[in-house]
């Protein structure tokens, strides 16, 4: 698909001015492609569901029925092949306070906590902000591209304060969709230290066309085993601000940990429109959800090409097989001007361009070397962003 090709659902300009959307809350002429949300209205049958649950009018508390676990299980089978039993889903009010509420349930005070960096940075707050200590096992990066060093994470899973694992799967920032091997390997090093791995998997939907994400849990039983998989529609269906979330365990015991914790810390009650936008969006909206994949990896071929093409060498674009975000490598950049992270340049783009994206010191690893370019937009806004992109960079590479 060509960025001139449009799908309208997609590509019709969303006003989102007057909500008090996170992204949007810029001045006049600065383009926001940093948080990660997208700017498309959802699903239509989320859409319908929650008009009709508006039109009920009443807002009292709400359960979580039968329907909703059916929805989510019948969801991992059908899309990823992975057996779920709907009785081993719990609800939560968002993949974060799931994944701080595991910590706390699964961890004691000062363990430590392994994260694979440059990865989501509100990792480092739910261990941190608990008591518990960040173990990095930083990922290599080598001619574009990112792997595991599964020797520098044996051992950091030998030392005997370490008790738990934060996958990203597929990971924020970079979009690697981690392959069966490497995930059969980090859950056989989990297994034979004892420790258990939170798989987040909330970026799994949005996927390269063609390619499948391979759940952790769903690799073999020892993987399922030690595994607490948590996601949400959110992302892919772009319903952040429903905080509708949950998590799958099938170990008994875990679960009940796990269970326990999200109970005690009060994060396992849905708000009225969770629930009906979650059965909406794994029920009935496959098919959105199939042609927004052919929109985003529009976007992304577009953004990679471009750079290519016209950036002068000072940046590069990561490849990627899942997220609607794109992990631009400005190495080239920094190089030519002597910086030695991105920071300056961010704020470059902002000032002269008005160009908003996310600095990627802020995900460890090498990630002050990149920035993050959200795509999750239309093909208009697409090539205005890639626009001051380019004339952010080569007014920077001049100064
Ligand atoms: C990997 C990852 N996990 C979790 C979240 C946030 O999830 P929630 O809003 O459900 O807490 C994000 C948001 O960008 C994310 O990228």
């Amino acid at each position: 698909m060509d960025i001139s090709e449009h799908l309208p659902q997609f590509d019709l300009p969303v006003d989102r001015s007057g909500i008090s959307s996170m992204k949007w809350d810029v001045t006049d002429g600065e383009l926001p492609m940093w948080v990660a949300d997208m700017d498309f209205r959802t699903a239509p049958a989320i859409r319908e569901a929650l008009s009709g649950r508006v039109a009920n009018g009443t807002f009292g508390y709400t359960d979580v029925p039968a329907a909703w676990n059916d929805a989510v299980a019948g969801w991992w089978r059908r899309r990823y092949g992975m057996d779920v039993d709907p009785g081993h889903v719990t609800f939560t009010t968002g993949v974060i306070p799931a994944i701080s509420s595991l910590v706390r349930s699964l961890t004691n005070v000062a363990e430590k906590v392994v994260i694979q960096p440059p990865v989501y940075n509100i990792f480092t707050n739910s261990i941190v902000n608990n008591g518990r200590r960040v173990l990095d096992n930083p990922l290599r990066y080598a001619d574009g591209v990112y792997s595991i060093d599964f020797d520098d994470l044996e051992a950091k899973l030998v030392d005997p304060l370490t008790r738990l694992m934060i996958l990203c799967n597929p990971q924020n920032p970079s979009g690697n969709v981690w392959s069966a091997d490497d995930l059969a390997h980090i859950g056989a090093l989990c297994a034979a230290h004892d420790v258990t791995v939170i798989s987040d998997e909330v970026h799994c939907d949005v996927v390269r066309p063609g390619v499948v994400h391979t759940p952790f849990a769903a690799i073999n039983d020892v993987n399922r085993s030690i595994c607490v998989t948590c996601s949400s529609p959110s992302k892919a269906f772009n319903v952040a601000g429903l905080q509708s979330a949950y998590f799958i365990c099938d170990d008994a015991g875990l679960r009940a940990r796990a269970v326990r914790g999200v109970n005690t810390d009060e994060v396992a009650e849905p708000n009225d429109f969770a629930v009906f936008s979650t059965i909406a969006a794994y029920t009935a909206s496959d098919q959105w959800l199939d042609d927004l994949c052919r929109v985003v990896q529009r976007n992304k071929d577009y953004v990679a090409a471009r750079l290519d093409a016209d950036a002068d060498e000072l940046l590069r674009m990561v490849a990627s097989d899942s997220t609607y975000l794109a992990w631009i490598d400005c190495s080239g950049l920094l190089g030519r001007v002597g910086d030695i992270t991105a920071e300056r340049f961010c704020e470059h783009l902002r000032e002269r361009t008005g160009l908003v994206l996310s600095y990627g010191g802020i995900y460890g690893g090498n990630g002050s070397r990149f920035l993050r370019m959200n795509l999750g937009t239309c093909a208009g806004l697409v090539i205005d962003g890639v626009r001051r992109l380019l004339e952010g960079a080569a007014s920077y590479a001049r100064r």
